[in-house]
């Protein structure tokens, strides 16, 4: 049986693996173990597991500054994939936002992430054609 549940900083070993096995998503700034612990204490609840029995087989890390919502590194197992998990996992995200009363969320593609645009397309999200990704290292 596959549950989903909070990400907890335990999860931290099993969501990197998954990281790195999938296509799509990129390890960065941002993503060391305390780097993440910061991240979901700041978001309670936020950021996503799925697992059956003991394995990690997808996960997704989300949060908001107040006013936008972001959604990075869902990944899901490939094992495991077109069975709703993503999606899933998406919307447990989305409605932890909405409960924060969060109206917005966005997240970042990869130009050449054809597969996962497509996926988020499935799942009703939108291109921003007017708007150009901008980043600086601090
Ligand atoms: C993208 C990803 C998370 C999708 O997970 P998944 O559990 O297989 O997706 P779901 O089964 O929830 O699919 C939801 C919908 O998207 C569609 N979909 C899923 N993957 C798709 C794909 N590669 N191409 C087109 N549509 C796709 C499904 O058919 C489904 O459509 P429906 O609701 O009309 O039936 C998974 O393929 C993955 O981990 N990819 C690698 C990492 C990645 O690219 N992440 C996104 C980074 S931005």
């Amino acid at each position: 049986m596959i549950t989903t549940r909070e990400f907890r900083i335990e999860d931290y070993d099993s969501a990197v693996d998954l990281w790195h096995r999938v296509e799509g998503v990129e390890i960065a700034e941002g993503d060391s173990k305390e780097d993440i612990a910061r991240y979901i204490l700041r978001n309670p609840g936020v950021s996503r597991v799925a697992q059956e029995g003991t394995k990690i087989i997808a996960a997704v890390l989300c949060g908001h500054d107040g006013r936008r919502g972001v959604i990075y590194h869902l990944a899901v197992d490939p094992a495991y994939r077109r069975q709703a998990l993503g999606k899933r996992l998406v919307e447990e995200c989305l409605n932890a936002l909405r409960t924060a009363g969060i109206k917005r969320a966005l997240l970042l593609v990869a130009k050449n992430n054809a597969s996962g645009r497509s996926f988020w397309h499935r799942c009703g999200w939108e291109d921003i054609p007017a708007a150009l990704v901008m980043g600086i290292d601090l």
